[in-house]
C-alpha cells in the first residue's frame, strides 16, 4: 500500500504561525504532526509515501530533516504558484503512484488513530473506485457532509453546508482509498477539488463508498482545534516525565509535556495543559496554562500566558499578559510590561511595545 500526502496547502486559518512553516510540520505535544502520521503508516505496514507539496512545504521539509521512520519518501511538487488543490496533485502523483494497486490518500492535517488496511478491506469488498474514511461532528458544517445509503455506498456528499442544511453530521475525514480507476475522473494540469468535483461525480455513478471511524480524530486546521488536539493528547497518551528544575518552588499542574532542555526559574506555575518545546527558557513567577510554546522561546519573569500559541524563538518580557487565543509568531519580540488581550495575532519577527485591547492582527 502506498500513500500520497496532501500538504502543499496554504493554511491561511493558521497565520501567522504557517508563516514560516507548513502544517504538517506544526508540533503536537513537541513532535511534527509529519511524524505522528509517518509512525501510524508504519504500524499499517506502509512504508512508501509520495508528499504532494508546494516549493515551500518541500524546502521547509529538507531542511527540517523530518525523522522517516524507515519510510521512503518521494516529492511530487505543484507547479510554483499554481496550487493543484486536493485533486490535483494526485492526479499529478499518478506515475509515482502506479496503476497496478489502490492506494491511500491522506489530507497532511489530520491527526486521527484510523486503521488503514480496515478502510482498505472495506474498499477490495465494495468494489467502488473511492472509499472515503468519515467521522462523526457535533458541527459538519466546515466540513463535506456524506450521507450513507445501505451497504456504505454514499448518497449525498455535500461541501460545506449551512448547518440547518446538513442532511448527517457524518463528514469526509480527509482519510481515502482509490483505485487507479480514480486517475480518469481527475483532468490533468490544472487545480481541482476532489470534494466539489470529483466526489458528487462519483456519487452520481454509485461509485464512492464511507467507511466509519469511531476513535480519535482531529483536523487541526484552525488554531483552537490545534489547541484542542495537545490538549487531548495531553490528557490521553501523558509520558510519566521526571521534572528537574533550577529554581525553588515551581508548581507543576499535570497534564504538561516538556521537551529536552527546558529550565523554569523558581515560583513559576506551569499547567495544566502546558507544552513547552526544546531549550524553552521559563523565568521566575510565571504564570503558564492552555498553550503551546514552541521551541527555543524565552518567557521573562512574571508573564503569563493563557491558551495562546508562542511561536519559534520568540522572547517575551517581564510581566507581559498573553490572552486566550493569541497568536505569537516566530522570532516576535514582546517588550516588557505589555498587554495582548485575547484574539491579538503577530506576524512572524514583530516587536510589540504598546498594549492591545482588541482583536487584531500586527503585521
Ligand atoms: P486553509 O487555507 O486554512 O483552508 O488550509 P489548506 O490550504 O491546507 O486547505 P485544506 O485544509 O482544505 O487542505 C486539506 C489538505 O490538502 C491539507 O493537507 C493541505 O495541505 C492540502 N492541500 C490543499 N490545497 C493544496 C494544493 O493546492 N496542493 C497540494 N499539494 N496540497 C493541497
Amino acid at each position: 500500500l502506498k500513500a500520497v500526502i496532501l500538504a502543499g496547502g496554504s493554511a491561511t486559518r493558521l497565520r501567522p504561525l504557517s508563516c514560516t512553516r507548513p502544517k504538517i510540520l506544526f508540533p503536537v505535544i513537541n513532535k511534527p504532526l509529519l511524524q505522528w502520521i509517518l509512525e501510524g503508516l508504519v504500524k499499517n505496514n506502509v512504508n512508501e509515501v509520495i508528499m504532494a507539496v508546494n516549493r515551500q512545504t518541500e524546502i521547509a521539509m529538507k531542511q527540517f530533516r523530518t525523522r522517516k521512520c524507515g519510510v521512503r519518501i518521494t516529492y511530487s511538487c505543484d507547479p510554483l504558484r499554481k496550487p493543484l488543490g486536493t485533486g490535483g496533485p494526485i492526479k499529478k502523483a499518478e506515475k509515482h503512484i502506479g496503476y497496478n494497486a489502490s492506494f491511500l490518500v491522506l489530507n497532511g492535517d489530520i491527526f486521527a488513530d484510523v486503521n488503514y488496511r480496515e478502510i482498505l478491506r472495506m474498499h477490495e469488498e465494495k468494489g467502488g473506485v473511492a472509499t472515503i474514511a468519515l467521522c462523526h461532528v457535533e458541527d459538519p458544517s466546515r466540513y463535506g457532509v456524506v450521507e450513507l445509503a445501505k451497504e456504505n455506498r454514499v448518497k449525498r456528499f455535500i461541501e460545506k453546508p449551512q448547518r440547518e442544511d446538513a442532511p448527517t453530521n457524518l463528514i469526509n475525514a480527509g482519510i481515502y482509498i482509490f483505485s487507479p480507476e480514480i486517475f480518469k475522473y481527475i483532468p490533468e494540469g490544472r487545480m481541482v477539488s476532489m470534494e466539489r468535483e470529483v466526489f458528487p461525480r462519483l456519487v452520481e455513478e454509485g461509485k464512492l463508498y464511507g467507511y466509519i471511524h469511531n476513535g480519535l480524530w482531529v483536523d487541526i486546521g484552525k488554531p483552537e482545534d490545534y489547541l484542542k488536539l495537545n490538549e487531548m493528547l495531553l490528557d490521553s497518551i501523558f509520558i510519566q516525565q521526571k521534572l528537574k528544575f533550577k529554581g525553588e518552588g515551581v508548581k507543576v499542574n499535570k497534564p504538561v509535556a516538556f521537551d529536552k532542555n527546558v529550565s523554569v526559574g523558581e515560583k513559576s506555575v506551569i499547567g495544566p495543559y502546558a507544552v513547552l518545546g526544546e531549550n524553552v527558557k521559563v523565568g521566575r513567577n510565571v504564570f503558564i496554562q492552555d498553550s503551546v510554546v514552541f521551541s527555543e522561546t524565552e518567557i521573562s519573569d512574571f508573564a503569563s500566558l493563557e491558551g495562546a500559541i508562542i511561536g519559534e524563538g520568540a522572547f517575551i518580557g517581564r510581566r507581559v499578559k498573553i490572552g486566550r487565543g493569541c497568536i505569537i509568531g516566530d522570532g516576535v519580540k514582546v517588550g516588557d510590561g505589555i498587554t495582548l488581550s485575547d484574539g491579538v495575532l503577530v506576524c512572524p519577527s514583530k516587536e510589540v511595545f504598546e498594549n492591545v485591547s482588541a482583536i487584531k492582527c500586527i503585521i
